[in-house]
């Protein structure tokens, strides 16, 4: 099934989330979005830190320059993931366990467990479980080791809605 026949009625929700809402969580929304935009899929890409540390500040300088580089655009403030979250969203992207299981502990129902998904899993190269590694105490290289992890899962979880169609783990 092509993105053109796709049968959802409205775009994918996704929301990345990390600790601080300031490195990879909006790298990753930027990639995401910017790789969905460009195939035609519709997608709704937002994301949250799971601590409330840089809440209103901008991405990391490094994280901007990363995504600049690609010339991939970014506006984004940071902010907290809360329980709407949840609502809002069909798909919930960790980028580490900690994070996984932060979100695992805030989750009311069913549906909101089955929405949780470590990113780097729709990567069909990555072996399950993988992470994506914190680059704040690191230096660009991280940053762009970081950029490398998150385009190859957002191509992959492109790959699965673009072949799958309706998937698996959308209900609505
Ligand atoms: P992020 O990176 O979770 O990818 O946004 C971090 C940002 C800030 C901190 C840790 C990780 N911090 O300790 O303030």
């Amino acid at each position: 099934m092509t993105a053109n026949s796709s049968p959802l009625i409205r775009p994918l929700a996704v929301c990345c989330v990390c600790l601080g809402n300031i490195c990879r969580s909006p790298m990753a929304e930027a990639i995401l979005q910017h790789l969905a935009d460009a195939r035609g899929i519709p997608m709704e890409v937002t994301s949250a830190g799971t601590a409330g540390w840089h809440i209103g500040r901008p991405a990391d300088p490094r994280t901007k320059a990363e995504l600049f580089a690609h010339h991939i655009e970014l506006r984004h403030r940071a902010r907290q993931f809360t329980s709407a979250d949840f609502v809002r969203a069909d798909l919930v992207l960790a980028m580490d366990t900690d994070n996984q299981s932060h979100l695992i502990a805030r989750a009311t129902t069913q549906a909101d467990l089955a929405k949780i998904h470590l990113i780097r899993d729709f990567d069909p190269r990555s072996v399950p479980g993988s992470e994506v590694p914190d680059p704040y105490y690191g230096d660009q290289g991280d940053f762009r080791e970081v950029f490398d992890l998150l385009t190859a899962a957002s191509e992959g979880l492109l790959a699965r809605i673009t072949s799958d169609g309706l998937s698996p783990w959308q209900t609505t």
